[in-house]
């Protein structure tokens, strides 16, 4: 028999979606892609470069289960550098991807029945990682107009004695959407008043944001752990690395489950993160003013089809649009526009009951592809008299 735990693990609906499109693909159907959550672009060649280079130089073997010194080392300059906060390397713990570091966090913090607060919409996978170690997620609705930011009062309406966590994501997926350095603060203080209570900020979309600025929790709290990777602001999804930054009480028995679980990040793309961190301030500027570009198109666009926005998002590459004026069934609605339209878009209810009624657009392609694919959205709403305006 299949476990409860793995049996009662929700799928991740942006990833049906991507798979009927590529079912659809081979069938003969052009698709447009704008669901996935990953940068069009490739690694820049820095980054490759230092992949082949260490593999000629023979780094092909274990690492030191906390990762490479001089990555953890880089990492600690990077915090330093960006947010002006002392992070020692031995706080730092490098990982494939930063899925497994948000795994490893909430299987040394939780018992069974604790709780970690959460914003509704999320990122989908949040729930199913801390329900995986037999943590309870609670979630907080965060609304359209207020930016889809979190309000510290509603989190200390919810706090309880079971509550260990606070997870934030900033710049968030789905939204976009930044917290302000206002509320990251108080929400600093609510787990400095608690006896027990940390905040978990997943900053993997630092790097990509083009008005206003990212802040990390650590210029806040030590209170905190911090996830964080190279996917999304170095376009290394593939290569899979990531790290965390924990209080040093905690690095311990996250380092003995790398250890049992992983053994060590890969050793060649650690060589990359090391050239990522030291070399590719360019390259990732260059991409940000590319997504900037998209994103101001994007959203003047879905506007105009009718879409609701009422706070343009500043980070990421998403734009999560109100689309309830078509339908109260975010599933049926993107499957129904890959179908008809042949557009991957993500439904929002894939990031939270509160998602409902939304749709998610990626930025993360061509703004050839983008166009094309919101021309075909518009043919699609014209052709079933959808209204256009809201
Ligand atoms: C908010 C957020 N956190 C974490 C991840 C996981 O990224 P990775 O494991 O590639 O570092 C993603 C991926 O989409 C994400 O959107």
């Amino acid at each position: 028999m299949v476990s409860k735990r793995t049996e009662d693990m929700s799928s991740f609906i942006v990833m049906d979606v991507l798979e009927r499109a590529n079912e659809m693909e081979r069938g003969g159907v052009s698709v447009i892609h704008l669901e996935v959550g990953e940068p069009d672009f490739d690694a820049p060649a820095c980054i490759r470069d230092a992949v082949c280079r260490a593999l000629d130089e023979g780094h092909t073997h274990y690492t030191h289960s906390l990762g490479l010194l001089e990555l953890r080392e880089a990492i600690s300059r990077y915090y330093g550098k960006t947010y002006g906060v002392g992070v020692d390397p031995d706080q730092v713990l490098v990982t494939s991807g930063s899925s497994p570091a948000i795994l490893m966090i909430f299987a040394a913090l939780l018992e069974p029945g604790n709780q970690v607060i959460l914003s509704d919409p999320h990122y989908a996978c949040y729930p199913n990682f801390i329900r995986f170690v037999q943590g309870r997620p609670v979630t907080i609705p965060v609304s359209e107009e207020d930016g889809f930011q979190f309000k510290p009062e509603a989190i200390r309406s919810k706090l309880s004695a079971d509550t260990r966590a606070i997870l934030i994501n900033s710049p968030s997926n789905p939204t976009g959407n930044l917290l302000s350095a206002r509320r990251m603060k108080e929400i600093a203080a609510i787990a400095a008043d608690s006896d027990d209570l940390y905040v978990v900020s997943d900053e993997i979309y630092h790097g990509l944001v083009y008005e206003g600025k990212a802040h990390s929790i650590l210029e806040f709290t030590d209170r905190a752990f911090v996830v964080n990777g190279f996917s999304k602001q170095f376009a290394m999804t593939g290569l899979r690395l990531g790290y965390l930054i924990a209080p040093k009480a905690y690095l311990r028995p996250i380092q003995k489950c790398q250890q049992n679980f992983f053994i060590s990040a890969n050793s060649l793309v650690q060589k990359a993160g090391v050239a990522a961190l030291s070399s590719a301030e360019k390259d990732v500027e260059n991409m940000r003013n590319t997504y900037n570009k998209r994103r101001r198109y994007m959203i003047e666009r879905l506007k105009a089809l009718g879409f609701g926005i009422t706070r343009e998002p500043t980070g990421a590459f998403y734009v999560f649009a109100n689309a309830r004026h078509l339908s109260d069934d975010s599933y049926a609605l993107a499957f129904d526009i890959l179908e008809n339209a042949h557009v991957g878009v993500a439904p929002g209810i894939d990031f939270g009951s509160n998602g409902e009624g939304y749709l998610r657009f990626s930025y993360a392609n061509s703004l050839e592809n983008i166009t094309a694919g919101l021309d075909r959205v518009e043919k699609y709403l014209r052709s079933r008299d959808w209204p256009l305006e809201k």
